[in-house]
């Protein structure tokens, strides 16, 4: 889950271009980062490569004590390997400094690789899988090309990974990926390599995906492809970034988290106008399956869970959903009939791609909800739906989640035949969310709540009906953001258990929306409150035993929409007020590409 970039060309500050594009990836692991350069060739000198790394996040820091170079790479890591040090920090280098390597992935046979090494006489510095590919590189390249080396020691590593590999001699980047993702950046007299397309934008829209098992040797005036099996030259299709810039951008946002929770509005309309092709499409494929299936993981698999709500309700069509960690363990009833409907921001999480890919190998026809062109994801699906909502920077999913809720919801009313009246109630949905994004909405419902919550220890949700996944994402963002103890319940469950951890004052959101949810929701915020509970109402009309009302206008099963934004907010104002970052939580990172 690492972010990984290089650069080569005609700039002189190599050092300084890769670092900049390692802020734009950091969403991707923020642990510590490191930049590599091959100095400007100074005659008579030996040139040896440089490398700067830091544990933390980038922040302040600069690379302006590098020398000038023409080509470097650089890497923002995720701790899977090895604790979280400088040592271990990416770029690795060998001994005579002559080779260095970024690395995103897992090299699942490190361990045995290593004992070889060591048995060679090769000192490992580092505790991670990555300095194996290192060190077996250096070793392959004593006895072939340096491309041969790479290719056949990136065919000795088990796992999903992708690497990009300098040295000293060949003024090339060498990359190769199978698993995690890498894209290639074309622009005049420079290339550009990234594990995702947000820091190439900046610099070309002309970018290409590297396909499972293929390697790129990146110089500054071409760039050329193989297959890591056979060797042979390949070429993979180039295709336009379909964002603009501005839009990786945070503009006049503090973070990305309120800049992307106040474009839901925008998203929304967007799907509202210009996705009737795209939803008569899904609709037919959920129509006609025997079985539907969502498959996601985290905020997605409660999309999906949502989406099984809003079929039954308003379709009256069944469905289940599987979480994407779970899904290796429950496939075995999925047939050719089968509508496996996956939901991913990224479409590079490990879980969904690996179960996308088994249902593949089966001939199985899959669907995706995703939101990043080009992913694995994107790539595997038969029936794919692009979301449009744009780059999500933000660790935390919030204008996809919502994006996904709509698409699913519209769908469902056109198997209905009251496709105009989904579209009717989704406007509704977003003015509601307009208002809710409003600063007067935020003085007078959120602001002081923030200061009630934030020294609490948990936060409970509940929720009935539809309004159940909502409570699951809500407490989600709350704990993600703010590492305050938050869980999600269906209200009927209450009394199951969940009502022992209530006392004198624990906060409890209960969603009362105005459906067949509302008096049963009512009565377990009652028995909430008698044993002492501070609840929260999220509902179309405020009630007695709410201690603390926040009005959402009734927008029929779009009322989902409006019900997480509330959330949302309430989650960034609340890592706001104990001084968190709501970009890049804790021990989180943006996709998940390992296992
Ligand atoms: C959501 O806020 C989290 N970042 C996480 O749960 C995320 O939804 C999950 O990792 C799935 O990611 P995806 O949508 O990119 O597959």
């Amino acid at each position: 889950m690492c972010g990984i970039f290089g650069y080569i060309g005609k700039r002189r500050d190599a050092a300084q271009l890769v670092f900049e594009s390692l802020k734009r990836l950091e969403y991707r692991g923020y642990d510590s980062w490191g930049v590599g350069v091959v100095p400007l060739k100074n005659p008579g000198l030996s040139t040896k490569i440089i490398v700067k790394k830091k544990v933390g996040k980038i922040g302040k820091s600069t690379v302006d004590n590098m020398p000038s170079s023409s080509f470097a790479f650089g890497h923002t890591r995720w701790a899977t390997h090895g604790g979280v040090t400088k040592t271990n920090a990416h770029p690795h280098l060998n001994g005579r400094q002559n080779i260095a390597l970024v690395h995103n992935g897992i090299i699942d046979n490190y361990q045995k690789l290593k004992q070889a090494l060591l048995k060679k006489g090769y000192r490992f510095v580092s505790e991670t899988d990555t300095e194996v590919a290192l060190h077996l590189i250096e070793d392959l390249a004593k006895k072939m090309s340096f491309p041969a080396a790479v290719r056949r020691a990136f065919k000795q590593l088990q796992g999903l990974n992708a690497i990009i590999v300098i040295n000293t001699k060949d003024n090339a980047l060498f990359a190769v990926r199978n698993g995690s993702p890498l894209v290639i950046g074309f622009g005049k007299g420079e290339n550009y390599l990234a594990s995702d397309a947000t820091a190439i934008g900046p610099h070309t829209k002309e970018i290409c995906y590297l396909g499972d098992d293929q390697m790129a040797v990146v110089s500054a005036d071409r760039v050329k492809f193989f297959s890591v099996k056979s060797g042979a030259e390949v070429k993979p299709k180039k295709q336009k970034i379909d964002w603009q810039i501005e839009e990786a951008e945070k503009g006049k946002f503090p973070y990305f988290m309120i800049k992307e929770i106040n474009e839901q509005p925008k998203v929304l309309l967007n799907i509202l106008n210009n996705f009737d092709n795209d939803i008569r499409k899904l609709a037919n494929k959920l129509k006609k399956a025997k079985d539907i299936i969502f498959i996601g993981c985290g905020t997605a698999s409660y999309a999906g869970i949502a989406g099984k709500y809003l079929l039954s309700i308003i379709a009256g069509l069944k469905s289940e959903t599987i979480s994407g960690s779970e899904f290796a363990y429950s496939k075995k009833h999925i047939t050719q009939k089968s509508f496996p409907l996956f939901l991913s921001q990224s479409g590079e999480t490990i879980d969904i791609v690996q179960s996308a890919s088994q249902l593949k190998k089966k001939n199985i026809k899959i669907g995706a909800l995703v939101n990043r062109l080009g992913s694995t994801l994107y790539r595997l699906a038969d029936t794919r739906i692009l979301l449009g909502a744009g780059p999500e920077i933000c660790v935390l999913s919030t204008k996809v989640f919502t994006a996904k809720l709509a698409i699913l919801m519209l769908s469902a009313y056109y198997i209905r035949r009251k496709y105009s009246q989904g579209k009717r109630n989704l406007q509704v949905a977003i003015n509601q969310v307009k208002t809710i994004t409003s600063d007067s909405y935020y003085r007078r419902y959120i602001s002081k709540l923030v200061d009630k919550l934030k020294g609490k220890k948990s936060i409970y949700v509940i929720g009935r009906g539809l309004s159940y996944p909502i409570g699951l994402e809500a407490a989600l963002k709350i704990k993600e953001v703010s590492y305050i103890h938050a869980e999600g319940f269906a209200g009927g469950e209450l009394k199951h258990g969940m009502i022992a951890l209530i006392e004198k004052g624990t906060p409890c959101i209960a969603y009362a929306p105005n459906d067949e949810t509302y008096l049963d929701m009512i009565s377990n915020a009652t028995e909430v409150k008698a044993r002492g509970g501070f609840i929260i109402g999220i509902s179309h009309k405020n009630h007695e035993i709410f201690d603390w009302y926040i009005p959402v206008k009734d927008c029929k099963e779009a009322t989902v929409i409006p019900n997480v934004v509330v959330v949302q907010l309430l989650s960034y104002y609340l890592a706001v007020a104990l001084g968190y970052d709501p970009d890049k939580p804790r021990n989180l990172a943006k996709s998940v590409t390992v296992k």
